[in-house]
């Protein structure tokens, strides 16, 4: 896995046909399980945010990992005694850096940009070392990225972070992609190859029943085999000592005011310490990838020898 520093891209050039090439090698690069780094903030964000942001501190760190942005809603969660002038302006602050985030991505990687999903952003103000979590929500602990209540039906994980602090870098370790996790532990005690859908009485009954209770307002999500697995994996691996010391691993340090991109569902990663972080994530559809066949999706597809995303 390397790092790929873009030091001198130029975004007035964004609609030419060398700059569609270039974000091609880009993705690649991406789907390949590589970051791209930029060492300077690479879009808008004025000063004076970053030094309001830098005010921030969370307090009750048990319940909510971070504070998250939902762009479609224009909704901010994950608050914690706040007045409401600053909940306001906290709010606005987010939205406009969604918005710039956004654009700089479209410029910086064209083939996903018409079709990805804008998901959740989220602001860092916490100190990641020694954060009081439990296992499966730390973050020190080496995983992919698979998120329980928003299952992705085979899209990609993607997310760009910028490190606001003003001093201090952001430590990351990174050790193997998914691809080769998947071909080594799927099928192993303890992380069993998922099952495709299959039509069934059973399976007829408990999605009628999975509807239903969606229908009257309950929390159900309805996870494709892919996204069960995807899930599985994530929880196996920060539960897997042996893993966790033994595996090879990468140390990454973030300086302050760079900014990088990684498909999170594809790097194991984990953050040792830093405080203050934005970050933003698209769900890339599985159409628009440039290099499907090493997808995750696909590894585990040809190992089963079905579809894991289609439903019954
Ligand atoms: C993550 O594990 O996805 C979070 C990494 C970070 O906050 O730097
Ligand atoms: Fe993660």
């Amino acid at each position: 896995m390397a790092l790929i520093t873009i030091q001198d891209f130029d975004f007035t050039r964004a609609a030419s046909q060398p700059a569609l090439h270039l974000g091609q090698w880009y993705c690649r690069q991406l789907e390949r399980g590589h970051i791209l780094f930029f060492p300077h903030i690479p879009f808008e964000l004025s000063e004076e945010d970053r030094a309001f942001l830098l005010t921030q501190q969370q307090a009750g760190t048990g319940y909510h990992k971070n504070i998250a942005y939902r762009p479609h809603q224009d909704r901010i969660t994950g608050l914690v005694k706040r007045s409401r002038e600053e909940e306001e302006r906290l709010r606005a602050l987010m939205r406009t850096y969604s918005r710039h985030v956004t654009r700089f991505m479209a410029v910086l990687l064209p083939p996903y940009a018409s079709r990805w999903r804008l998901d959740y952003a989220s602001f860092r103000p916490q100190e990641e070392r020694g954060r009081p979590l439990r296992l499966r929500s730390r973050n020190d602990l080496l995983h992919v990225d698979a998120f329980p209540t928003r299952p992705t039906g085979g899209g990609r994980i993607l997310r760009v972070f910028t490190n606001i602090h003003p001093t201090r870098p952001r430590l990351w370790v990174t050790s193997e992609t998914c691809d080769v996790l998947i071909e080594r532990l799927a099928g192993t005690p303890g992380l069993p190859l998922p099952s495709p859908w299959r039509r069934s009485v059973w399976s007829c009954l408990r999605h009628g029943l999975a509807a239903a209770g969606r229908r009257a307002g309950l929390p159900l999500v309805r996870r494709s085999p892919y996204d069960a697995f995807m899930l599985r994996l994530h929880h196996y691996l920060k539960e897997h000592e042996e893993y966790q010391t033994s595996c090879p691993k990468q140390v990454w340090a973030f300086p302050p005011r760079s900014t990088w991109i990684v498909f999170t569902d594809m790097v194991t990663h984990a953050v040792l310490s830093g405080q203050f972080a934005l970050e933003q994530t698209f769900i890339v559809p599985h159409e628009v990838l440039v290099l499907p066949e090493k997808s995750p999706l696909r590894v585990l597809e040809r190992l089963v020898g079905a579809s894991l995303t289609a439903m019954e």
